[in-house]
């Protein structure tokens, strides 16, 4: 049976590969991936940044970006500026989520993802839409209504509203988010809200709508826990390809893979030949992938903190080292570039004064640490490996 699905893989991958062609064509001749028109920004010469976090962008084959909140991005606002420095592009963390899209059936609340889209186009970065379909991300009506009576067509219009208002200048859409479950799930798939309505061909169907709307961005299925040794993560691992595999025997539009590397140093060192093999068969697939939300959660709050940013420096470098030597990944996405921004700060840093996680590539003062030079140099070895 595996010989067979993996015959029908390679068939998959020509038709895939050939169709990729045509539409990578018609991308170049768009703006959005001209060399150059990504990460065109300029630094401002008052602000005390290196230079050389630049380095980063013209036009270079493995974009960089983070993930930012519409309320921190302020036009002159330290963040902006730190994203306009080091960025080719950005990902909403929260503002294109449906729950804050249309928090009610009939009300829509665009503003803050506008906003960001704004900020991207004025800036000439790209914009990973984040995220269609993610059951935690699902407004509670939404839940209520699909539970009672299994409506695609509300799926459907989201999609088409979404999709219609921002895909010109979204290059890479998250469609599912966190697909796969190896514990409880069916068959390694979540039983989320679309899997308890449509099956799991909810991520199949989500696919084709997507491309039907999007012709021209690259789709994406997004998800955790890849990258360590233990067992659920080799799970993970396995049960993802076989996602993987099936969609393209099925023939259904899929171009990237979101490793989202939400990183933890207290699960050890990563794995880096599961990691790299798991990479390999993604790309013999004809598939990319992108690190869509790497950060690292630390928080030995004890220790001194050169020592904390070392040891968060050491672990994003070894895991740079081991993606970034695979040709499938594209790109690398920080979740937020500050640590006082950071999503782990809701876990950790409650209350004024108390300590913060420090997994992001700037502290809470917007200096670059460790960590920021690491991503430097190992976007930079990359370039120079690619040139
Ligand atoms: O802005 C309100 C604030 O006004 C209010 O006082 C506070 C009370 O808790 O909530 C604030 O909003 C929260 C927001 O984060 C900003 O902190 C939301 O409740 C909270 O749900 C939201 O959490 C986000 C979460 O996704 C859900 O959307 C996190 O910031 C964001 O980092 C997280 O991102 C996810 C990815 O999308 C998918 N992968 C995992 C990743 C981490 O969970």
């Amino acid at each position: 049976m595996a010989v067979i699905i993996k015959l029908q893989v390679l068939l998959q991958r020509g038709v895939l590969m050939l169709a990729r062609r045509g539409v990578l064509k018609g991308l170049m001749g768009s703006a959005m991936l001209m060399p150059g028109a990504l990460g065109t920004a300029k630094l401002d010469a008052a602000w005390p940044l290196p230079r050389s976090a630049n380095l980063f962008s013209d036009g270079a084959a493995l974009r960089y970006g983070s993930a930012v909140r519409a309320s921190d991005l302020g036009e002159g606002s330290q963040l902006a500026r730190l994203v306009q420095a080091n960025c080719d592009l950005i990902t909403p963390e929260i503002d294109m989520k449906w729950d804050v899209l249309q928090p009610s059936p009939n009300g829509w609340n665009f503003a803050p993802a506008d906003n960001i889209v704004d900020f991207a186009q004025r800036h000439g970065l790209s914009v990973r839409g984040h995220t269609l379909l993610w059951e935690q991300s699902t407004p509670r009506w939404l839940i209520d209504r699909i539970d009672a009576r299994p409506d695609w067509s509300l799926i459907e219009s989201f999609f088409r509203t979404v999709i219609g208002r921002y895909d010109h200048h979204v290059c890479e859409w998250d469609v599912v988010n966190e697909p796969i479950d190896t514990e409880h799930g069916h068959r390694g798939i979540r039983r989320n809200v679309f899997q308890r309505a449509f099956g799991n061909h909810y991520i199949s169907r989500s696919l084709r709508e997507a491309r039907r709307l999007a012709p021209h961005a690259r789709l994406v299925i997004n998800d955790y826990s890849l990258e360590y040794q233990n067992p659920v993560d080799q799970a993970r691992r396995r049960a993802f390809l076989m996602l993987l595999e099936r969609l393209i025997v099925e023939g259904v539009p899929l171009d990237v893979v979101g490793i989202q590397a939400h990183l933890d140093l207290s699960k050890g060192d990563i794995a880096a030949r599961e990691l790299t093999g798991f990479l390999q068969e993604i790309g013999a697939m004809g598939l990319e992938a992108t690190i869509t939300e790497l950060d690292v959660k630390e928080a030995i709050f004890s220790e001194p903190i050169p020592l904390r940013d070392r040891r968060v420096a050491d672990h994003v470098r070894h895991f740079l080292d081991v993606v970034l030597a695979e040709p499938a990944v594209r790109g690398v996405v920080t979740w937020g570039l500050s640590d006082k921004d950071s999503w782990l700060a809701d876990d950790f840093g409650k209350g004024q004064g108390a300590p913060l996680n420090r997994g992001l590539p700037f502290d809470s003062a917007m200096q670059p640490k460790p960590a920021h030079w690491e991503i430097h140099r190992a976007l930079l070895a990359h370039k120079v490996r690619e040139a």
